[in-house]
């Protein structure tokens, strides 16, 4: 298999609109984070990257979505950006969007999938 899925967590530590959890990866030659969170029911993971200025979302650990669980943001100017697609949604990120990872659920466990961007630390 050319890419081979690296399991994250299982499925039921990631709550509705919680805590998201970060995983490890290599994106573009450097080291970097991903992350997924589970939003109306499906799982959701994207580069831990802000389109704004490319730092890491969270300010802390894990915390991705504002405070009324409807957006991922990011700690360090508010930009906004919608969980299905990682589009913008407002803020200093106009016209930018998250990079999209490819995550699914199995047997209980959550799966990320390497791409041509990003991936894992240990190939
Ligand atoms: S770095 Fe994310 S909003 Fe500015």
């Amino acid at each position: 298999m050319d890419n081979p899925s690296i399991p994250i967590c299982e499925s039921s530590v990631l709550e509705e609109g919680g805590k998201g959890i970060r995983f490890p990866v290599i994106a573009g030659g450097g080291a970097g984070t991903g992350f997924v969170v589970r939003y109306d029911s499906r799982v959701y993971a994207y580069l831990n990257r802000c389109a704004h200025v490319p730092i890491e979302l969270d300010w802390n650990e894990g915390e991705f979505f504002d405070s009324g669980g409807l957006y991922l943001m990011c700690s360090t100017h508010g930009a906004l950006y919608t969980p299905e697609d990682g589009r913008c949604a407002g803020g200093p990120c106009r016209g930018g969007r998250l990079r999209a990872i490819t995550v699914y659920e199995r047997n209980g466990q959550v799966y990320w999938e390497p791409d041509d961007y990003v991936k894992p630390t240990t190939a």
